[in-house]
């Protein structure tokens, strides 16, 4: 990162350059483009503008990492669950710094940029625990023969990470694949690239061999697609929009290339009549406003039984007026920007078009009034009644605070609702019969269901979607087999 004139102190802690192979380095052409503060509109940082002869440099790096085995033989399973636990150490020595770079570069309010911090350190502290519990298995094949399966790193992975949770985004995807022993080349968006570069400062503190943990800022199509195409590169996952991950799939099919794919969503969040009504509101409010709706699981669908629904609607209005629009940095913050002018456009244009569209405005929460803050990219929360799916708003991944409401009457009726969508990823139910939530949940066809909550992702647990919301699981042991392949070794005992 060069540095920007008047930019805030703490982004002096931000590496110069890109990590490639063990070395901070410019682009080969020289070029950089700019980090943006999203609650002011001003340019923060340069960062190198990476393209395919750099990124062939970082593939060509993690490649001779992994087949030295620098990071695989070399080095016992012990010595990287130590490597993982200094980086997790570092990442919580540093949660300050880390957490005022990451509201600086993606708008998030502290309180919200602190629990992704902490969950990063744990992430690490987690995967390092399982460098050393990667087992295989002797399944029985009679007398004459002995048959094992080994688990082994799947080689050289390009980790392709979006804007929401920059960090966080990025640990979930390259402490897993460390711990597997696999190398990575991380591409964090180009929106929010600076945690990705005090990541690659924090490995190399805690002693990850040079080449095995390589970070490129860039584009997409620039930076992104060249490893979607290199034969050196063994394995791709990738969180960020359907179309994207459509287009990754279909690349990395001409080299059968491993793919991880985590999208997006327009999960359902169900509330019926007997739900806890209190919490209910306050959960579906925080499903859907929660990190400025910028989550691909965000409970942008709320269902409320007709019995509670004015009850429900009216809290939500009073959930989103008590938000607090403002910068990340303010304590007093509980929503800040957009992570762009685009994103703002974006979300802008599905709210402008709602009306005309069949979807009943209902509100639409104040914008910040501090002339500091007048060229941020802030959306004000927003609620919406909609009679059913024909209203954009209702069907497509907006990615921002506004909360499309249905009413529903009977069981059978809200599950086909619910999923009456291509996406597949969450899905919220609330409800005090313990019956219905369970028939419910099994009912959803949605990778992660919450019963009376909305949003917890722990990292010991599991996450991924059905149908068009990926292909794959992140967290937990699951994550694991997306950086493993499986080998028999057969050996014969007779004669
Ligand atoms: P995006 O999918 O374009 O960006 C995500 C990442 O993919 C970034 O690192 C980007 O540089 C990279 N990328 C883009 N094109 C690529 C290519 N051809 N090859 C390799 N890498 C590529 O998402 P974008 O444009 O930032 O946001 C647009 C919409 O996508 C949002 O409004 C939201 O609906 C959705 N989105 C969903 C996310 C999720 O977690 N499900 C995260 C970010 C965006
Ligand atoms: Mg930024």
């Amino acid at each position: 990162m060069s540095s920007v004139d008047g930019a805030p102190a703490v982004l002096a802690r931000v590496p110069a350059g890109m990590h490639i192979d063990g070395r901070w380095v410019a682009a080969i052409d020289g070029e950089e483009f700019e980090s943006v503060d999203p609650a002011t509109g001003r340019v923060i940082a340069r960062v190198p503008r990476a393209q395919a002869a750099d990124v062939d440099r970082a593939v060509a790096a993690a490649r001779s990492a992994f087949d030295d085995g620098r990071w695989g033989e070399a080095v016992s399973a012990r010595d990287r669950a130590r490597i993982l636990h200094r980086m997790s150490d570092l990442v919580r020595e540093r949660r300050d710094e880390l957490v005022e770079i990451e509201v600086l570069d993606c708008g998030k309010p502290l309180a919200d940029a602190r629990g992704d911090i902490d969950e990063v350190a744990f992430m690490f502290e987690y995967y390092a625990g399982w460098a050393t519990k990667i087992a295989g298995d002797i399944p029985p094949v009679g007398s004459d023969a002995l048959s094992l399966v080994v688990r082994e790193p799947v080689g050289v992975c390009g980790l392709i990470v979006p804007w929401n949770y920059p960090m966080l985004m990025a640990a979930q995807k390259v402490a897993p694949a460390l711990a597997t022993g696999c190398t990575v080349v991380l591409k964090p968006a180009e929106q929010t690239p600076l945690t990705a570069l005090c990541m690659a400062a924090i490995a190399e503190e805690a002693g990850l061999p040079a080449g095995v943990l390589n970070v490129v800022t860039g584009f997409g199509v620039e930076a992104g697609e060249p490893m979607l195409t290199d034969p050196r590169v063994d394995k791709i996952s990738f969180t960020g929009s359907l179309g994207v991950g459509r287009h990754i799939q279909r690349t990395c099919a001409d080299q059968l290339k491993r793919v991880t794919l985590e999208l997006g969503g327009k999960s359902p969040n169900i509330v019926f009549g007997d739900a806890p009504i209190a919490e209910a509101i306050v959960g579906t409010a925080a499903g859907i406003f929660g990190n400025q709706g910028e989550v691909c699981s965000a409970g942008s669908r709320v269902f409320v039984h007709a019995s509670v629904y004015d009850e429900v609607l009216e809290g939500m209005v009073a959930q989103a007026s008590a938000i607090r629009l403002g910068s990340g940095l303010d304590e007093s913050t509980t929503m800040g920007p957009l992570v762009s002018a685009r994103q703002r456009d974006r979300v802008r244009s599905f709210v402008d078009a709602a009306p005309g569209d069949g979807a009943r405005h209902v509100f639409t929460g104040a914008l910040p009034e501090s002339a500091e803050l007048a060229e941020g990219f802030f959306v004000a929360p927003s609620v919406f009644e909609v009679p059913d799916h024909s209203p954009a708003i209702a069907r497509e991944e907006i990615f921002g605070p506004v909360a499309t409401v249905f009413r529903f009457e009977d069981v059978d009726e809200v599950v086909r609702q619910a999923n009456n969508t291509e996406y597949g990823l969450a899905a919220a139910i609330w409800t005090r019969d313990i019956n219905l939530a369970l028939t419910t949940a099994r009912r959803v066809r949605a990778g992660v269901v919450w019963v009376n909550d909305s949003q917890p992702a722990p990292s010991e647990s599991l996450w991924g979607g059905y149908k068009q919301s990926g292909v794959g699981r992140e967290l937990g042991r699951y994550a694991l087999d997306a950086y493993l392949e499986t080998k028999q070794i057969y050996i014969n005992l007779g004669s």
